[in-house]
């Protein structure tokens, strides 16, 4: 591994700890005005400080984001399709590797969706890009995505982020799932994890710690986040859990603004 990709990685996955808060809010590829992201950089801007990563599209990093700021951007670089579409998640290419460069990535995100019908696209799409990416000494972030009709399961997880880790991804991002642990352990790159869906503070702040003591390197969290009733409070708790080892009840007072 070349020094450029060793100090890219070091951007993403803080070498004090190995660990990473990564703030994700690249919904928009798919999902449109996402709801707590119609005003991008309002709801970011404030997040910032709190954030190791920030995980967005070339459009909303040119449209929304400062080129002044000095958080390490992830980029996401597969799409087209969306969530009124046919077939959601049947992803290919949509940023050039160039593009990536051009806008100073320290890695890209690539999703994958492995148990559709159309899996190869996707699965070979990302390795494609692993090998532009790799020429310059860029890191990906495999994104093992889920469809409707896949369990989420600890069998699921694994198959997913073992091939993706397999077939080239640098640090992969799945979902937490009882059992994580058996997917940390058949996975040879970093792991870090999506929120998912909206849920409630504290059990969103429960699932970061689990999926931290079962050994992902961290979360590359958006919704519960920038939908929760307080995102500065909520990215504060959750950099609390990955990097001050906080216990979800710790880390609850940090959100409700009564523990420092
Ligand atoms: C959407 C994504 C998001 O980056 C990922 O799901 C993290 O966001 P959230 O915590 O809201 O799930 O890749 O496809």
């Amino acid at each position: 591994m070349d020094w450029g990709m060793k100090n890219r990685l070091s951007r993403i996955i803080k070498p004090k700890d190995g660990r990473t808060v990564m703030l994700a809010v690249d919904h928009g590829y798919f999902m449109g005005p996402t709801s707590g992201l119609e005003h991008l950089d309002g709801m970011v801007n404030p997040l910032l400080p709190y954030t190791d990563t920030l995980m967005l599209t070339r459009g909303a990093l040119r449209n929304y984001i400062s080129p002044t700021v000095d958080v390490p951007i992830v980029l996401r670089v597969s799409g087209g399709t969306s969530i009124i579409g046919p077939k959601l998640l049947h992803e290919g290419t949509v940023v050039s590797i160039e593009d990536a460069i051009r806008l100073n990535a320290s890695g890209v995100a690539y999703s994958i969706l492995v148990g559709a019908e159309f899996e190869r696209d996707t699965i070979l799409g990302m390795t494609q890009y692993i090998d532009e990416a790799e020429r310059y000494g860029i890191p990906v972030l495999a994104v093992t995505a889920v469809g409707k009709e896949m369990k989420r399961d600890a069998r699921y997880m694994s198959l997913a982020s073992r091939i993706a880790a397999e077939l080239g991804a640098h640090i992969v991002k799945t979902y937490y799932i009882p059992g994580f642990e058996k997917v940390i352990e058949s996975c040879p790159v970093p792991v870090v994890i999506a929120g998912g869906k909206k849920q409630p503070e504290d059990e969103a702040l429960q699932m970061a710690y689990d999926a931290i003591h079962a050994g992902a390197i961290g979360v590359d969290m958006g919704r519960n986040i920038f939908q929760s009733s307080n995102p500065v409070n909520m990215i504060k708790a959750v950099n609390a859990i990955v990097h001050k080892n906080a216990t979800p009840k710790e880390a609850f007072e940090v959100f409700k603004g009564t523990k420092k």
